[in-house]
């Protein structure tokens, strides 16, 4: 039986261990593929610098934002950290790309969806893309329960409860015999909601990626 955590946890239950754990870029191909040589980047949610840190080894000007200390802790000293909430972020500045990576999109609160969206509307340049990672109906596939590795973390999905697209679920991380769960609540967006959630923010949908990165442009 695993021990229960240890490490430092972000107030969204995020382990820092586990995402230290959790192979940097795994996850981030489509972006890293769409992104232009030297396009200066703004990482919301950050983390431990899954993404930021890689970026800035190829040499992007990278800000990593996070409301955790813990997480920020990891980035490398090329990136530039700013401990804060999103949803309240205002650099005075923008990006010619900005990250909004986790699946944030999807948190159930329409109020806050649209703050993350704003932010994100915010800080973006006028020819910039934005990045946004969601899960739609399609991609979660029937909300089911699934256990499998992400590097040497083992990863439990459970589905705790359904509500139309709102669903409850549980994420247990095991790692070096420590386990972690984070409960979370999420809403499934399709390809509508999506893009009139973008247009509420001045953002329009450019081009899908994949099936669960989309970038987009101001307009
Ligand atoms: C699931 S982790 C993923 C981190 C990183 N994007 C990655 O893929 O490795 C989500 C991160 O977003 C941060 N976060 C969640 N909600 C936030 C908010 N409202 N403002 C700032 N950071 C937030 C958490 O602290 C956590 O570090």
């Amino acid at each position: 039986m695993p021990r229960t955590g240890g490490g430092e946890v972000a107030p969204d239950g995020s382990p820092v261990p586990v995402y230290l754990a959790i192979p940097a870029e795994r996850g981030f191909g489509p972006v890293l593929d769409h992104l232009a040589a030297g396009a200066s980047v703004l990482d919301l949610g950050c983390g431990v610098g899954r993404l930021a840190n890689a970026l800035a080894a190829r040499g992007h000007e990278v800000v990593g934002v996070d409301e955790s200390q813990g997480m920020l802790a990891h980035l490398d000293d090329a990136v530039a950290a700013v401990e804060a909430s999103i949803e309240e972020l205002r650099l005075g500045r923008r990006f010619d790309a900005v990250v909004l990576a986790s699946h944030l999109v999807n948190v159930a609160d329409p109020v806050q969806r649209r703050a993350f969206l704003d932010a994100v509307a915010r800080h973006l340049a006028v020819e910039g893309t934005a990045y946004i990672e969601h899960w739609s109906p399609d991609v979660i596939g029937g909300l089911a329960d699934g256990d499998g590795p992400i590097g040497d973390v083992m990863v439990r999905f459970r589905v705790l409860a359904q509500r139309g697209r709102v669903f409850d679920a549980s994420v247990t991380y095991e790692l070096d015999g420590r386990a972690w769960t984070q409960a979370f609540t999420a809403e499934l967006l399709d390809e509508t909601q999506l893009d009139t959630e973008l247009a509420a923010a001045g953002l329009r949908r450019r081009r899908r990626l994949d099936p669960k990165w989309l970038a987009a442009r101001m307009g």
